[in-house]
């Protein structure tokens, strides 16, 4: 295991911690690591209205990126219901897989989904988004940082 990762499952589970999840009860954290070694953390935010609900992948990614940090290298990401004595493995929703094709090398980008800082599963971006649509399918280049 990377000592890395530890401290990324850590900022994950912390940002759990604020969760603003009134409706549903479950809480995400995320945290993003940076290609220079910072961290960028989301929860996610719910909404009355509920279409409104941003995810706690997408919250780290729209923080960083609003901040012109374009360079990940990976994803650490913790989910449950509020009441859950134990996690169990959250994965990404479609949508923020999609945000992660936008600024992401499929095959280099790492996501971790975790139960705590020891037990934990990582995957690629293209094992969880094989054949993705991206920039290059635009004649793009993925921004750069
Ligand atoms: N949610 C996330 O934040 N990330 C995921 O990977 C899955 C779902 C949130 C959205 C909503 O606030 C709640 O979990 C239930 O869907």
């Amino acid at each position: 295991m990377m000592d890395y990762d530890k401290k990324l499952i850590a900022a994950a589970l912390e940002a759990r911690r604020v969760s603003y999840s009134p409706y549903s009860h479950f809480q995400v954290g995320a945290a993003l690591l940076t290609g220079d070694g910072r961290i960028v953390t989301g929860c996610n935010i719910e909404n009355a209205g509920y279409s409104p609900t941003n995810c706690a992948e997408r919250t780290a990614f729209f923080k960083a990126v609003s901040e012109g940090i374009y360079d990940f290298s990976a994803i650490a990401i913790v989910g449950g219901a509020r009441e859950a004595a134990q996690l169990e493995l959250c994965a990404p929703c479609g949508v923020c897989r999609q945000v992660m094709m936008e600024f992401c090398d499929p095959k280099t980008f790492r996501i971790l989904l975790a139960r705590s800082e020891e037990d934990y599963q990582e995957f690629t971006l293209e094992q969880l988004l094989p054949m993705g649509f991206g920039p290059g399918n635009l004649g793009k280049e993925r921004a750069q940082p």
